[in-house]
């Protein structure tokens, strides 16, 4: 049975570290995080974008990542990341999805509490948790494309009422963070997340993570961040290895030979991502 990302991140909070958030793709990126999650005895959530679950398609996503979660002792959920659509969140709630993120932060606050509300009031009945966002992040994620002048960072007075009026279990914050790579070290405003963490309870969540300096991290987490997002940090060493692996065995066209490598590459950051979020030995 999948379980909902609600618990997890209340225990990171109390236990002052975040559980990380990695984006997947596929069985060989799935096996990479379940596996090495539980090398290290951590709590883990494996994200599918849009894309991701058209891709891949939502009853497989879910039945691998039941498996994992039935093979392993440790805390394993699935979540919905950066969903739009609230007919397709529904759906996948129906089933069996135990935790979705509505992204309505393109919306005006009316509009985005308006929706959120919507899903948050479906899913409770499903024991579902649900992720929402104020403020928007820079970048691009997968087809979700915001530039510098959409941007805006998290407000914290208005965090304070999203969160009262729409009920939501978790918060994505916008601190100067961005979907990507960086081309300079990105500046966070940690004054503003603490003053979002003294007017907010719930757990709150740092997307963007691929690029950001290890202690950068560390010091949102000790300022309330319960959840790290880290998706592009683990698709460029898995490409790069497959690359390099081509390059050098241009006539193999066995998956079983080229794709560990790009495994073991995939997995060493896992490891480093799983000490920055310190949650190991919290599964
Ligand atoms: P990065 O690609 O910067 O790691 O962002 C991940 C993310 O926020 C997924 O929602
Ligand atoms: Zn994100
Ligand atoms: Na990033």
């Amino acid at each position: 049975m999948l379980v909902s990302t609600n618990q997890m991140l209340l225990d990171a909070q109390k236990g002052g570290y975040a559980v990380p958030a990695f984006n997947i793709h596929n069985l060989e990126t799935i096996q990479v995080v379940v596996d090495t999650a539980n090398e290290l005895k951590s709590p883990v959530i494996l994200a599918a974008t849009p894309s991701t679950v058209k891709y891949a398609g939502i009853e497989y996503l879910i039945k691998m990542i039941e498996t994992a979660s039935e093979k392993y002792d440790i805390p394993i959920a699935f979540h919905l990341d950066h969903h739009e659509d609230v007919n397709s969140i529904k759906e996948a709630i129906l089933l069996g999805c135990k935790s979705v993120m509505i992204d309505a932060s393109h919306h005006p606050f009316e509009e985005n509490i308006k929706i959120v509300k919507e899903v948050v009031d479906f899913a409770h009945r499903y024991d579902v948790s649900v992720e929402a966002e104020l403020g928007k992040l820079v970048g691009q994620e997968d087809d979700l494309i915001v530039d510098e002048s959409q941007s805006s960072y998290t407000d914290p007075k208005l965090a304070k009422e999203f969160v009262e009026r729409t009920g939501v279990n978790s918060l994505a914050v916008a601190i100067g963070t961005a979907h990507g790579l960086y081309k300079n070290e990105p500046k966070l405003d940690y004054d503003r997340l603490k003053e979002i963490k003294k007017l907010v309870d719930i757990p709150l969540v740092l997307h963007g993570a691929s690029g950001v300096p290890f202690d950068s991290v560390r010091t949102t987490i000790e300022d309330g961040i319960c959840k790290v997002n880290i998706a592009t940090e683990l698709k460029i060493p898995f490409a790069e290895s497959l690359k390099e692996f081509f390059l050098k065995n241009p006539n193999e066209s066995d998956p079983r030979k080229y794709l560990i490598p790009a495994k073991e590459a995939m997995k060493k950051v896992v490891v480093d991502k799983i000490i920055m979020c310190k949650s190991d030995n919290r599964g």
